[in-house]
């Protein structure tokens, strides 16, 4: 991917960027210019991620549900860098497909906490920072194909997706008057290592092969057709884009 200037002098946040769409979110916007904070509790795969680019992505370790974590990190990008102009709320989590009377409440509360809780958090913390500075902002949620199109057994995580994509919409409305713009992106199942997590099959071609057959583009979801949405929507070319779900699935929800 070529370097350019699409995010010049922006600051963004990444949240679960150690690994799959959050790194190629960070990676791509720090390639078009941006200074990123990575965050992740995955310390190893975060300053991984940091390292491609050491004076554009810094890490940071976060955990999303802890409202602490989110202070330290808004107050890192305004010591360092003076400013915040993207926030991408990317981590999230599952468990694996099952039959959804099987879900324990740990599952849900771990799947209701890091989905959207942290959103809740980013929210309670973010949003006034937003206001005060006073030259808008982008927020950007990581939601799903299953916000829309549930499917058996991953019932929790996609009512989750459901929340993310439906508090969009209300934190678009509601704070799009600041021009602090919020969308959700959501992806088609992806060739990452949720695979089997998300479909509850083993990650073999014959099983990849039942789901692509159902998408008109022929594959899967992968990282950069993620992180290229994104960097649209935290760009300025993204400017007049409030409140709505970016659908990146080949097709295949139509
Ligand atoms: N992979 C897919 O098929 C797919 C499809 C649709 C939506 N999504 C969504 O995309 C987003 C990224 O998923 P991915 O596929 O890249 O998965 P991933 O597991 O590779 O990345 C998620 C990252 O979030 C981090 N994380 C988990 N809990 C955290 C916490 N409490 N605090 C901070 N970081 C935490 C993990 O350490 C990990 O690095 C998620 O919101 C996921 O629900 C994924």
């Amino acid at each position: 991917m070529s370097q350019g200037t699409r995010l010049q002098g922006k600051v963004a946040i990444v949240t679960g960027g150690g690994s799959g769409f959050g790194a190629a979110i960070a990676r791509r916007f720090a390639e078009e210019g941006a200074k990123v904070i990575v965050t992740d509790i995955n310390v190893e795969g975060g300053e991984q991620v940091a390292a491609l680019n050491p004076s554009n992505l810094t890490f940071q370790h976060m955990d999303v549900t802890q409202e602490g974590d989110w202070k330290a990190v808004l107050k890192l990008a305004f010591s360092k860098f003076g400013r915040l102009d993207a926030l991408v709320n990317n981590a999230g989590t599952t468990y694996r497909n099952k039959p959804t009377a099987e879900v324990t409440d740990a599952e849900w509360e771990r799947v209701f906490n890091v989905n959207v809780k942290s959103i809740y958090l980013a929210t309670k913390t973010v949003m006034p920072r937003f206001i005060e500075q006073g030259s808008g902002g982008s927020v950007i949620n990581i939601s799903s194909t299953g916000a829309s199109r549930p499917r058996p057994g991953l019932v929790w995580y996609n009512a989750s997706k459901g929340a993310v994509s439906n508090a969009t919409k209300g934190l678009a409305a509601e704070y799009g008057p600041h021009n602090i713009r919020v969308n959700s992106v959501a992806p088609l199942l992806s060739g990452t290592g949720l695979f089997s997590m998300f479909t509850g099959m083993e990650d073999s071609p014959e099983n990849r092969e039942k789901f692509i057959g159902n998408v008109p583009l022929g594959r899967l979801t992968e990282a950069d057709d993620i992180a290229n949405m994104c960097l649209y929507l935290a760009s300025d070319e993204g400017r007049f884009i409030n409140g709505t779900e970016m659908v990146v699935d080949g097709g295949k929800c139509v």
